[in-house]
């Protein structure tokens, strides 16, 4: 049978020296979507490439002293071997500078103009070289600047050939009203909905003033607005207009044109407008997500704040960098970069969730079964429970997927990773081995926690596409076994299957802010910082107190998932806690009597109604509580199966 097609793109990416991770997000979520739909059967195509002509190229590449050619070869270069670095696996790469497209682009110019929708006339008013477009001089102001990037706009008054946009307006409004999915999110279909009711005008589709650009096929004293040049890629790539067009007769029309928000506008109206024009059908989808922004606003070359993709990839591998850009940024909205919180997302989610569930599972399988997958035996409603949430995980994981919801994905399936995290703790592997009667149940436990860590597995590597067969070669799965979506379906692991202990997924890292202004002094102190019991005044001597003061504290279990010593204070932990399905941080002054290691994987008891204070700079979100005595102090630490986020009363 003949397989389902499925094609996207990514905008093409201006030859400029610097890639940064905003131009990151867009290729790793064109590529984890394309990996999801491969694993779910389809037939897959993902472009991207690179936009090398106009008046901004032209400029930069006399600024570096080069041609034109000479400077966008040598950035080409730069994008495909940032694309490898993050395991982008596009299925071509085209450059606007190749005859392939130079031809399609050419051919349908001329098409366009023999119809009639293209005609010569003058153009007057105002240029931004920086985001090559044209405004009107209301939209300039009178400080004559752009209203995109806010830098001085050129004025231009040439000779050039107009695109009869404000014929099709009408049209175009019709097809997005008919056609919900066209343009999404929701948000930028009703922001292109009004644009387009404010009015389309006739758009200026060639330039004489410059010549780094497609020669206008019936003038070669114009070369072809690189917009209209540009958008053209989408079809020249798949050979549209030569003979060998069968990649075009296969993908077109694409299934989403993926980018960011800042270039909806011309996705959603001149494109689709060229289109009907040459009487071509129009994509499926144009998404536009969020932005990368930094603290300093949004990512960009000009601003200077960008964040280089390839030094955080050495720094801390790729799968981490796609995981946190998958992650962290919300669909369809502006999402926060900071080091510190992609070093969070590695050291909570990566390496204490997901790379701990691999590495205490595969070593419980050898230890207690000499390394060799127990079966299955008999069912409690704690295995019913979790086989549930597996299948949930895979369900909620592909609906996020299909609407390019890649963290509420991410998050379905850390549901489960939490949940088997949880199962540990709650069968207590290490008991039931103590005793020779309950082999059977151990079995049961290891063999779901080796299908729980198999599924998850599964299910995220489209985000990370090298971890799978590092685990693989741990838990001894077979990688053709495990690499469909319907393979997430409870069952793959069997029973013999060799398992060994290998390296750390995901190593912790250890991670230092800069050197901060010390904090103002705080006005809650954890318990554990007070004065030592022995010089409390005796219990029978103090105030009592009611039932409802003390029913006014919250106290819940927790569970430490990380913590680190608080640099230049000698008391002071900061610990990462889960408490339900909530993490906390939390500062204690215990620090003389634990070592962060020793408060890795406690259950703790919280004070978790508390006013959040200050200490050295860190919001502690609740305090801990610890018994102490003469220079000795113990954190109460349960030994029980009560859940992290159980109340204490
Ligand atoms: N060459 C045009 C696109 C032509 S498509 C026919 C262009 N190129 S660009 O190099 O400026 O890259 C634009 C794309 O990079 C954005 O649409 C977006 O996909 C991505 N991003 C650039 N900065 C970004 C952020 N700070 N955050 C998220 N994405 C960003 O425009």
């Amino acid at each position: 049978m003949d397989k389902k097609h499925f094609y996207i793109t990514t905008p093409i990416y201006y030859p400029s020296a610097k890639a940064h991770i905003g131009h990151g997000l867009t290729t790793v979520m064109a590529d984890a979507m394309t990996r999801f739909k491969k694993m779910q059967g389809y037939e897959t195509r993902f472009l991207t490439g690179m936009d090398e002509h106009g008046q901004k190229v032209e400029k930069a590449a006399l600024a570096a002293g080069k041609t034109p050619q000479q400077h966008v070869d040598d950035m080409a270069e730069m994008w495909s071997s940032l694309w490898k670095k993050l395991m982008v696996e596009n299925d071509d790469f085209i450059r606007t500078t190749e005859h392939r497209h130079t031809e399609a682009a050419q051919a349908l110019f001329k098409k366009i103009y023999d119809k009639g929708d293209i005609y010569l006339s003058k153009y007057q008013g105002w240029y931004c070289v920086s985001c090559e477009t044209f405004f009107t001089e209301r939209q300039v102001g009178e400080a004559h600047l752009c209203p995109d990037c806010g830098k001085m706009v050129e004025t231009v008054e040439e000779e050039s050939y107009f695109f009869r946009m404000s014929k099709y307006q009408d049209r175009l409004l019709e097809y997005i009203e008919a056609h919900p999915d066209f343009i999404q999110p929701v948000s930028r279909r009703n922001e292109m909905i009004n644009f387009i009711k404010g009015g389309l005008e006739d758009l200026s589709v060639s330039r004489t003033t410059f010549g780094w650009g497609i020669p206008v096929p019936i003038n070669s004293k114009h070369v072809i607005y690189v917009w209209f040049d540009a958008l053209i890629n989408y079809i020249s790539a798949l050979g549209y207009g030569t003979t060998q067009d069968a990649l075009y007769q296969k993908f077109w029309p694409a299934d989403i044109h993926l980018m960011a928000k800042d270039i909806i506008r011309f996705h959603t109206v001149i494109w689709p407008i060229i289109l009907m024009a040459a009487d071509i059908p129009l994509p499926k989808q144009i998404f536009g997500h969020g932005w990368v922004l930094l603290d300093t606003g949004k990512m960009s070359k000009s601003k200077g704040n960008v964040v280089d993709p390839v030094v955080l990839i050495e720094k801390y591998g790729t799968a981490a960098v796609r995981y946190f850009l998958l992650r962290d940024i919300p669909s369809g909205q502006d999402g926060y970069y900071s080091e510190a919180a992609l070093v969070q997302r590695i050291n909570i989610d990566l390496a204490n969730d997901y790379g701990n569930l691999v590495s205490r599972t595969v070593a419980m399988v050898e230890k207690y079964f000499g390394g060799a997958v127990p079966s299955c035996g008999a069912l409690t409603p704690l295995e019913e429970e979790l086989r549930a949430i597996a299948k949930t995980a895979a369900e909620e994981a592909a609906c996020c997927m299909e609407k390019l919801d890649f963290p509420n994905a991410l998050s379905a399936v850390f549901k489960l990773i939490g949940r088997a995290n949880k199962y540990i703790d709650e069968t207590a592997p290490w008991t039931l081995a103590k005793d020779p009667a309950e082999k059977e149940r151990l079995g049961t436990v290891m063999y779901h926690l080796m299908e729980s860590v198999r599924i998850a597995t599964l299910l995220i590597s489209p985000a990370m596409p090298d971890i799978p067969a590092k685990v693989w070669a741990q838990t001894g799965h077979q990688a053709a076994e495990n690499c469909l979506w319907e393979h997430a379906a409870w069952g793959g692991t069997k029973a013999g299957q060799p398992v060994k202990k290998g390296e750390s997924l995901f190593p912790r890292i250890e991670w230092k802010e800069e050197a901060e202004t010390p904090a103002p002094q705080p006005v809650a102190v954890p318990a554990a910082e007070k004065e030592p019991a022995a010089k409390a005044e005796p219990a029978e001597t103090q105030a009592l107190i009611d039932y409802e003061d003390f029913a006014k504290l919250d106290l819940r279990v927790a569970r430490v998932l990380s913590c680190e010593k608080v640099e230049k204070a000698d008391k002071l932990l900061k610990l990462e806690v889960q408490v339900g399905e909530e993490r906390r941080t939390i500062v204690a002054g215990v620090a003389k009597y634990y070592t962060p290691e020793q408060m890795v994987g406690r259950k703790i008891v919280i004070v978790a109604n508390l006013k959040p204070a200050k200490l050295r700079g860190i919001e502690s979100q609740g305090m801990l509580l610890a018994a102490s005595g003469d220079d000795m102090l113990e954190v109460i630490t349960l030994q029980s199966e009560v859940p992290a986020g159980g109340k204490v009363k």
